[in-house]
């Protein structure tokens, strides 16, 4: 059974895509088979891993609409047990495309219930609270939210809280909080140390232990179509994913 985390937050630019190019390939160095599931139409995880040219393969959108399989639309990357399942732009009209589908978000959860084996199911969700992230909450088990270590960081979470209370109570799906984790954090700063102290006094032990800090190799990496692990290992970035990928990998789900 593999486990399957929505990479979300509301807030665009908090790091959500750095995040499952970075863990996703950090997990896939560790031997473990991850599949990263890109529900956003800017389709930064594809390019970020290496693809920029689009195929005539079907993509996560051709998977949301029934017209084939997501493990039709799964390609390899150069990190030999990761995996990525791409989007497309036109996945923006979504909404309009399912507005008569009863099950609308419910298609991804269904697709990825066929799929073969894979330890880890990433998905990479888009900087908003409609249709494409509501069906990555609904196929996964749990959600990991970056937040910016930065002033407001806390007011947008509590709008994704409500999304994610409605999910479990309104539409009954057991979606577990994976973790918090604090990105883009600048341990000089007495503003990046007080945003951290008020997210770890929420949020206790749901906040990971592993900060990713502010590093420039993980704002270069994407441009070179390689995961940090890749392009500069020594990199405190890369070092900090690894870190944050044992942290996963040593917490059995659902009980951080
Ligand atoms: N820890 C970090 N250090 C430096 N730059 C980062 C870091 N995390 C993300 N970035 C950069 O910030 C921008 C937004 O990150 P991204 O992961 O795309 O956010 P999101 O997917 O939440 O919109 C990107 O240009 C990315 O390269
Ligand atoms: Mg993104």
């Amino acid at each position: 059974m593999s486990r399957r985390i929505a990479i979300a937050n509301q807030k665009g630019g908090v790091g959500k895509t750095t995040t499952a190019i970075n863990l996703g390939a950090s997990l896939a160095a560790a031997g473990r088979r991850v599949l990263i599931v890109d529900t956003d139409p800017q389709g930064n995880a594809a390019s970020g891993l290496g693809i920029f040219e689009r195929d005539s393969k079907p993509t996560v959108l051709d998977a949301l609409l029934n017209r084939a399989d997501l493990e039709e639309t799964i390609r390899p990357t150069d990190s030999e047990c990761l995996f990525i399942s791409p989007s497309v732009p036109e996945m923006i009209g979504l909404e309009r495309d399912l507005l008569n589908a009863k099950d609308a978000p419910y298609r991804l959860s269904k697709a990825v219930n066929r799929l073969s084996d894979f330890d880890f199911v990433l998905f990479d969700c888009p900087p908003s609270l409609g249709i494409l992230t509501l069906n990555a909450l609904l196929a996964a088990q749990s959600i990991l939210i970056p937040v910016q270590a930065e002033y407001y960081a806390l007011e947008g979470l509590t709008q994704l809280l409500r999304a994610v209370e409605y999910v479990q109570k309104r539409l009954g799906h057991p979606l577990e909080i994976e973790g918090f984790l604090l990105t883009m954090g600048d341990s000089r700063t007495r503003l990046a140390a007080d945003v951290e102290a008020e997210v770890r006094r929420h949020f206790k032990d749901k906040v990971y232990r592993t900060v990713i800090p502010r590093n420039v190799r993980l704002s270069e990496a994407p441009s070179r179509g390689m995961p940090v692990i890749e392009y500069a290992l020594a990199s405190k970035g890369a070092q900090s994913y690894i870190a944050l990928a044992r942290e996963l990998m040593l917490q059995p789900a659902g009980v951080r």
